[in-house]
């Protein structure tokens, strides 16, 4: 289960992603935001990073205008590890060295093509479950 998450400039990408989640058949719970009225990016990450950390969802997927606000708000809980990525090199590599938990796009930054190749990279790589990697993840928490 993904939970999927945006504020109003993430808007249009998020249901992007939520089309391409349904083509490829992968459960997603839609956190909002749900038009493109101004809103505020915390309290999606927010609601997004509540599920995950529930075990209501296995990852999650956050997108504002330059995904870092996103990013910020959701590293501001102790079991997120959110990765702002721009490209599937880090999409792969967050989820093989540092277990990523959720991804951050920004939608001002990204094409959707790129955006949708970053999320299928981040939801099919595993964690490596390396002794370096998890002694690491283990010092951030
Ligand atoms: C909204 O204008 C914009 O500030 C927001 O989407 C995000 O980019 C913040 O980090």
């Amino acid at each position: 289960m993904i939970a999927i998450g945006s504020d109003h400039a993430g808007y249009g990408l998020k249901q992007t992603v939520i089309q391409h989640l349904e083509d490829l058949g992968i459960a997603f719970n839609d956190y909002g935001t749900y038009s493109s009225m101004s809103c505020d990016y915390p309290d999606f990450a927010e609601a997004v990073c509540q599920a995950v950390m529930k075990g209501q969802a296995d990852k999650g997927i956050l997108i504002c205008g330059t995904g870092i606000g996103m990013s910020m708000a959701a590293n501001r809980h102790k079991e997120i590890r959110a990765a702002l990525c721009d490209n599937c090199y880090s999409a792969k590599a967050t989820r093989e060295h540092n277990d990523a938990n959720v991804l951050c796009m920004g939608a001002r930054v990204l094409g959707e093509g790129l955006a949708l190749q970053i999320v299928d990279t981040f939801l099919e790589t595993e964690f490596s479950n390396g002794a370096n990697h998890v002694r690491r993840i283990g010092k951030m928490s």
